[in-house]
């Protein structure tokens, strides 16, 4: 008998909310919006508002509220928002100890009632946690990714096209490296239909975007007080519809690296393929010195955080 996709997104947050939509308009399968005991009656209201708007758009998903990890059971794809958002003045760094304690029970629930999910970690700080969150399940590197490089590449295309004046849609740009003040956006990758970026726009508008594509994040937080959502969110959707549907597809992901591009026992945002067996590949790319020399920056700031969270 064929059975419906079933996904489980644990936090009924911002972020979280907003997944459950988008999983139910896409009809990608039904989902289960988990929270803190405290904070179930919410996830079941947004379920059920969700489920209403069902009835006016004509989808076909069943949403449910809950803080009972058993009904996670037999998901295929678990998405994990939970964790405190940053708030103005705040990095992503600042969260490390609360949200550690949250993700640690977080995956002691996957573990148990999802044993064989696709795990795709949104909390941050994002690569410490979904380091947690492998080392926790002990699932293999395949099945637990981090969401991180698919949001920052699309703010800086569209940073690009804003500078250009040309469609986001033409626009490809690739950040690579930890979620956080020193990502690296790899300008050499970054074009406009196949036409580097570095033939089209001055030097100073680059190194402007850049900067500005490094501190993406902290922007909204300064002008909402809370963190972004909805390019978050869909960021996410764009990794699970990648492994539900097969698509192969190479995206900036935070992965697990044994050995690739020189890094041990590290996870860090690099090209990765993602279809239905999970992260299948990673994608080791040609990189100028100048921009190796700032991955391994990268690399060692991610490597202090997870040193200091195997601490606490
Ligand atoms: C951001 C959060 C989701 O970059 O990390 O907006």
């Amino acid at each position: 008998m064929a059975q419906r996709k079933k996904i489980a997104i644990i936090g009924a947050g911002n972020i979280g909310g907003e997944l459950a939509m988008l999983v139910a308009r896409r009809e990608l399968g039904d989902c289960v919006l988990l929270d803190l005991p405290e904070r179930a009656d919410f996830a079941r209201g947004k379920a059920l508002d969700i489920m209403q708007t069902g009835a006016l758009k004509g989808f076909d998903c069943r949403v449910i509220g809950t803080s009972d990890y058993a009904e996670i059971e037999g998901s295929d794809v678990v998405i994990v928002t939970a964790g405190v958002p940053r708030k103005p003045g705040m990095s992503r760094e600042d969260l490390l100890a609360v949200n550690l304690k949250i993700i640690r029970t977080v995956a002691e629930g996957v573990r148990t009632h999802a044993p064989s999910a696709f795990v795709i970690v949104i909390s941050n700080p994002l690569d410490a946690m979904v380091y947690e969150m492998k080392k926790r399940t002990g699932f293999p590197r395949e099945r637990v990714v981090g969401m991180a490089g698919v949001l920052d590449s699309a703010r800086m295309q569209f940073f690009l096209a804003e500078a250009l004046g040309v469609s986001v849609k033409d626009v490809r740009a690739l950040v690579l490296g930890g979620h956080g003040d020193t990502m690296v956006p790899v300008l050499s990758y970054c074009t406009v239909n196949g036409v580097p970026v570095r033939q089209l726009l001055p030097r100073e508008t680059l190194d402007a975007i850049v900067k500005r594509t490094a501190g993406g994040g902290g922007e909204i937080v300064k002008l909402m007080g809370t963190s972004a959502y909805y390019a978050p969110a869909e960021g996410a959707m764009t990794m699970a519809e990648a492994y539900l549907r097969d698509e192969k597809r190479l995206l900036a992901c935070a992965a697990y690296l044994q050995g690739e591009y020189g890094y041990h026992d590290l996870y860090m945002g690099v090209p990765v393929i993602i279809g239905g067996k999970g992260v299948e590949r990673v994608v080791e790319i040609e990189l100028t010195p100048e921009e190796k020399a700032l991955l391994d920056r990268s690399a060692e700031a991610v490597r202090n955080l997870i040193n200091e969270a195997s601490r606490l």
